[in-house]
């Protein structure tokens, strides 16, 4: 059996969520290795309609283990919140539900420092989620940061006494005071937070390392769940509108202290088209009927916010730079049914920019910014394909279409998603996803 990441191809809200869910028979574990509640997983099966946002999508399977790596930004009131509403919807999380000893946590002031900055960047702001997600990693990177392990420190009061003075600081340096904040910055109530949640995360916490080691030692096979996606890296991304994590492949070692040599694939979720939330170049983005089209048809709206998605063509520059810096050798390509309407399709293949071709995503933000994509056109298929379970049976042109993703990618197309409920799937033939899962999936 074998260990397999995860990880979306574009901008977030690939469709992981159900791909997480569908493979997870095939598993033992699934561990989130990095970000925190700024992700929004859903999962749908039957007439049940799951979001989740810090939890493994595993959860939904009774015998999954499950798992908050290392490398994530815990907020402990956003869990409890989630936990709780999973077990009143009938799902047992206790026993199976487990969070990193060294994991960061985030605190009630992120969410607040978060919102102060990005008011004060006007038309600067990064768009991000407002979970704090930025200052957390800022606190994790700088050392001021508290873990799990941390929450019942006897050093915990001189800890924030250092770190409360800079927090304080900066809020006024932005215009807000923070004693007027819904949440108290100052050392004893943070130290008193830290210390009732250190109580209820007990039963959750441990080493994940450890336990996820251990299971593979034993021939057992884990899942990795990647949140965001490739181009929200904090380094592969499109800097600075990105995460403040390593949603790539190779965050999944970092964050969760199991090795890369004990990865045995990546599987890569390309949407069929493109969307963005929040801030950002987004070089083959629409506007107009198409646009309109694609969100009211895909449903794309944010799983954590709500904000109507950006939507584009499918992008290959893109696709090919996420193969590359996450070695993808399956993908698995979803909402390919939101397509069926159209009466054609468009591919950017490549970039203009400045008169010249380029077909490698520049580092450049500004350059970015300027890209004219090159488009290839396709007919559409103008017919239902929701819920088609083989393909041989999608309209030539959909097929046409998928061969085309596939070859200019440059990796094997594992699976093809047609609805967002878990047998709305096909599965391909002899795929390396079959080979690294031992057998069909689904
Ligand atoms: P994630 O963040 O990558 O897990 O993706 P999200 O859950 O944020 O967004 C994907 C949305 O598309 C969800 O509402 C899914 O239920 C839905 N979805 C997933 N796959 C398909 C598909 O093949 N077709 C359609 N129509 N919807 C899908
Ligand atoms: P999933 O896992 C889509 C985006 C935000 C913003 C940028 C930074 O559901 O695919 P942050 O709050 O992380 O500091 O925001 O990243 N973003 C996402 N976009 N899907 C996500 O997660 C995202 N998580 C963060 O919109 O542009
Ligand atoms: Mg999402």
């Amino acid at each position: 059996m074998s260990n397999v990441v995860v990880v979306g191809m574009q901008w977030g809200d690939e469709g992981k969520g159900k791909v997480v869910d569908l493979l997870c028979p095939k598993f033992e574990a699934v561990a989130r290795y990095q970000g925190g509640n700024n992700a929004g997983h859903t999962v749908k099966f039957g007439d049940q309609h799951f979001s989740l946002h810090l939890i493994p999508s595993g959860i939904l399977h009774a015998d999954m283990q499950c798992y908050l790596g290392n490398g994530m930004v815990v907020n402990p009131d956003a869990f409890f919140e989630e936990t709780s509403n999973l077990e009143a919807r009938g799902v047992e999380v206790e026993g199976r539900l487990w969070v990193s000893d060294r994991a960061q946590v985030l605190l009630p002031m992120h969410p607040e420092i978060d919102l102060a900055r990005e008011a004060a960047a006007g038309n600067a702001k990064i768009g991000t989620t407002s979970r704090g997600i930025g200052p957390a990693y800022e606190h994790k990177v700088s050392r001021f940061g508290i873990r799990v392990a941390d929450l019942d420190s006897e050093a915990l009061m001189g800890r924030f006494e250092m770190l409360v003075p800079r927090v304080r600081a900066e809020l006024e340096g932005l215009g807000v005071d923070p004693d007027a904040l819904a949440t108290p910055i100052n050392a004893t109530a943070l130290t008193d937070y830290c210390r009732e949640v250190a109580v209820r995360l007990a039963p959750y916490k441990t080493d994940v390392s450890l336990a996820l080691n251990d299971l593979i030692g034993v021939g057992g096979s884990v899942l990795f769940e990647g949140a965001q996606g490739a181009l929200l890296d904090i380094d592969h991304g499109s800097y600075p509108y990105v995460t403040s994590s390593n949603s790539s492949s190779g965050g999944a070692a970092i964050g969760t202290g199991v090795p890369p040599t004990a990865m045995d694939g990546v599987l890569g979720v390309l949407k069929a088209y493109g969307t963005r939330v929040g801030e950002g170049p987004f070089p083959a983005e629409l506007d107009g009927t198409v646009l309109e089209y694609l969100r009211d048809r895909g449903r794309e709206f944010g799983t954590t916010t709500g904000r109507p998605r950006r939507c584009g063509w499918l992008d290959t520059v893109v696709a090919r730079y996420a193969r590359r810096i996450n070695g993808i050798r399956a993908i698995a390509l979803t909402k390919l049914d939101v397509l069926d309407d159209l009466e054609e399709i468009k591919v950017c293949v490549g970039y203009n920019i400045d008169g010249e071709r380029v077909d490698e995503l520049p580092a450049d933000l500004a350059k970015l910014g300027r890209v004219q994509p090159i488009y290839e056109t396709f007919p559409g298929w103008q017919e239902n394909t929701i819920g088609r379970l083989r393909f041989d049976d999608l309209p030539v042109n959909a097929q046409q279409y998928v061969r085309f993703i596939e070859e200019e990618v440059g990796a094997e197309i594992s699976l093809v998603s047609t609805g967002p409920k878990r047998e709305e799937t096909i599965m391909m033939d002899d795929s390396l996803l079959e080979s690294w899962t031992g057998g069909l999936v689904g």
